[in-house]
């Protein structure tokens, strides 16, 4: 399969959760004979969209187009983010803006009806956060998890999207760390 990762954690530094846990996916995959496609969205110089007529009228930056290019070549999407405020970074929301336009992702000229560009792709999101994952799920009511899985990445098409939730991290000894880093190599693997 085709798999593309995007590790949507703003903070370079190598020891943050999120890389990890998008590195030891993306390594078991590939030894699985998947290829894998990787992009860092902290890497990127990310310009946030000002307008309705940027969004709709202008061309996507280089670093989006490649982004757009790697989406159409994959099968499969990781998508790994540190929960910041309730909901992903503003960096990565910036990321997701820039990169799905309209004409793109999805077609508001074929009909009355947006008309999904991205079929035929599953997608699996990640989310660490400081709170336990049943917190965010039972207390928070996973409020922006299901927007970015229903109203976003399933508007563009993708699905079936799964999640996986990684809760108090900051508590988490190294063996729950293991066994985070366990189940994301498993996954890697079975490209789910
Ligand atoms: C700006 C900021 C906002 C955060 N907001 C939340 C939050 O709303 N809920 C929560 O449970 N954790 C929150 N956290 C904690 C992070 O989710 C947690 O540190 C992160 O998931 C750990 O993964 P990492 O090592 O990849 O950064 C926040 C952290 C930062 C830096």
């Amino acid at each position: 399969m085709n798999i593309l990762v995007i590790d949507g954690h703003p903070d370079p530094a190598a020891e943050r959760l999120c890389h990890v846990l998008a590195t030891r996916y993306a390594e078991a995959a590939t030894d699985a004979g998947h290829a894998v496609r990787r992009i860092d969205v902290h890497t990127l110089a990310i310009d946030f969209l000002r307008s309705q007529k940027e969004y709709e009228k202008t061309a996507a930056p280089a670093w989006a187009a490649a982004a757009q290019e790697d989406l159409l070549w994959s099968e499969h999407v990781l998508l790994v983010y540190p929960l910041w405020l309730g909901t992903m970074p503003a960096l990565l929301k910036a990321f997701l803006e820039q990169v799905l336009r309209p004409d793109f992702a999805f077609d508001y000229k074929a009909s009355d009806k947006a008309e999904a560009r991205l079929k035929g792709r599953s997608a699996r999101i990640v989310v660490t956060m400081g709170m336990p994952a049943v917190a965010y799920r039972w207390w928070f009511f996973a409020h922006s998890l299901k927007s970015l899985e229903r109203n976003i990445l399933k508007f563009t098409g993708m699905g079936p999207v799964r999640h996986t939730l990684l809760g108090g991290v900051a508590a988490a000894d190294e063996a729950k760390r293991r066994s985070w880093f366990d189940a994301m190599a498993a996954l890697g693997r079975q490209a789910r």
